[in-house]
């Protein structure tokens, strides 16, 4: 990757350990603390919640991330990671203090600071002069520099330097210990230089740009990723009016490099806690400045589509409408490799084809507990072959690994009707054509099996209209 000029592709090693504070234990904070710890230096985890609190302090975490409990006990075994409420005790004994607290969406869109600003406003009152205070939430353009000013007002030479970070959930100590890039925005150069030798011992490429730059960087990625995909989006939907196969187009074109393969896959869209409340919080940061941003608001309409045109391809898959007719819904979080089910497409698909009328039948092999009180009208299954039992048709919403190898010659005598459609294209239309499926993706021909559209028991199901 070629830097300007001012920028420098530096390793930094890791320095002495200065001791640091994080304060917020979700994703972010958890995970960066926990990897911190893990290169040997000494971190403070500040968490409000005491649930949370406790079970971190015995090494478990109160999220499902892969890898992240192994390490979390390592490094609460070792008393490298201290979970704590206290704050201003912390404050006493660091010079640097990370701040990952939550920046929920409110209503109009906009990020909530409030939990952000309550953390300032205490940093401000009982930090030590020069401490740096980092921000690794992700934030609203300008929220570095207003803090930055307020912290001014204060006696202690307060350094504010935006440092977002990008992991991926699912994938999350990976993507911090080898993130590829690492971007630090702030005004003061030593205040910058000491967070890259503390937050970055993984020495990857470093980005140095102005508080609100860093914040521009961390919105600009998610908006573009979610723009990127609600386009191929589009074009999948294109491919289904014209008969193309999307994993051929999306290949002929992510083969430019200036395009790329990675986020042009298509299927459901997007959900999780960053993409959609990043993509309106950007929208509305835009709109206060007088730009309307129409890309981000295309964006999130073709995302919110991707959910109604898949209860509709459910329906026409089954002869045209749901009610009295059982759905097996096979994967409920926003994607693989995660419990969370903030935006995700499940949620409101369930909920859907139980309006309809449809008995719908959930599996998911982690996140059926978080659900059950977001989909209450739903029956849950212990395994993806139990869902499916008796099925008029099976819907594949969350492309865990397992239901890639389900064992679909068992599955063609378990089903009431052999119909798959296939939110993430993650399975073989072929290996189901053998199996005499009918098989619906995302901008993928449909496949119609030879058997028609009998139902197992041999009586004749009602037809279906061909799905475009
Ligand atoms: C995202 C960003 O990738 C990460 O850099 C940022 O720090 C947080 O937000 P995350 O939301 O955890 O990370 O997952 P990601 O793997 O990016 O997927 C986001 C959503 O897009 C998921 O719902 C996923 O199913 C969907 N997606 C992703 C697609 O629909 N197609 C793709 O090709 C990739």
């Amino acid at each position: 990757m070629s830097l300007a000029p001012n920028q420098s592709a530096v390793a930094f090693p890791a320095t002495d350990a200065e001791p640091i504070a994080v304060v917020g234990a979700g994703y972010v904070g958890l995970v960066t603390g926990a990897c911190l710890a893990a290169t040997g230096r000494s971190v403070t985890l500040i968490e409000i919640d005491r649930g949370r609190r406790e079970m971190i302090a015995q090494g478990e975490p109160p999220i499902y991330e892969p890898g992240l409990s192994t390490m979390l006990r390592r490094v609460t075994d070792s008393g490298a990671l201290r979970v704590s409420a206290d704050l201003i005790a912390a404050l006493e004994s660091v010079r640097m203090v990370v701040l990952a607290v939550g920046t929920p969406p409110l209503p109009d869109g906009r990020a909530d600071l409030r939990a952000l600003d309550g953390v300032a406003a205490m940093i401000a009152e009982h930090a030590a002069p020069d401490t740096v205070v980092v921000i690794k939430s992700t934030v609203p353009p300008g929220t570095g520099r207003r803090l930055q000013r307020s912290l001014d007002r204060t006696a202690n030479r307060l350094h504010v330097v935006n440092c977002p970070e990008f992991l991926r959930e699912g994938c999350a100590i990976e993507d911090v210990s080898n993130a590829d890039r690492f971007v630090v925005g702030g005004t003061d150069e030593a205040a910058m230089n000491r967070v890259i030798a503390a937050l970055n011992p993984f020495a990857t490429s470093v980005v140095r740009t102005s508080n609100t730059g860093a914040e521009l960087v961390k919105y600009g990625s998610n908006a573009f990723l979610a723009m990127k995909i609600s386009f191929i989006n589009e074009i999948a939907n294109l491919c289904d009016l014209v008969g193309a196969n999307i994993d051929e187009v999306a290949l002929g074109m992510g083969l430019d490099p200036r395009i790329c393969v990675a986020s042009m896959k298509a299927g459901l869209g997007y959900g999780g806690s960053c993409f959609p409340k990043d993509v309106a919080a950007l929208e509305q940061a835009a709109r206060r400045e007088g730009l309307s941003f129409w890309l981000l608001r295309s964006a999130t309409e073709v995302n919110e589509q991707q959910r109604i045109r898949f209860v509709q391809k459910i329906c026409a898959a089954v002869g045209g409408q749901v009610e009295g007719r059982t759905v097996a819904l096979l994967g409920l979080a926003f994607k693989p490799g995660t419990d969370d089910l903030r935006q995700a497409p499940s949620i409101a698909i369930a909920n859907r084809l139980v309006e309809l009328g449809a008995i719908v039948v959930a599996h998911d092999p982690v996140a059926m507990d978080a659900a059950r009180s977001q989909i209450p009208d739903v029956e849950f299954a212990v395994d993806p072959y139990e869902a499916v039992t008796g099925a008029d048709v099976v819907a594949v919403v969350t492309e865990w690994p397992e239901y890639k190898c389900l064992d679909w010659s068992a599955i063609a005598s378990m089903v009431h009707c052999r119909i798959v459609v296939d939110g993430r294209n993650c399975i073989d239309p072929e290996l189901l054509a053998e199996h005499g499926f009918d098989y619906h993706g995302m901008g993928r021909p449909s496949v119609l099996s030879l058997s028609g559209h009998r139902s197992v028991d041999g009586a004749a199901a009602v037809s279906p209209e061909r799905v475009a």
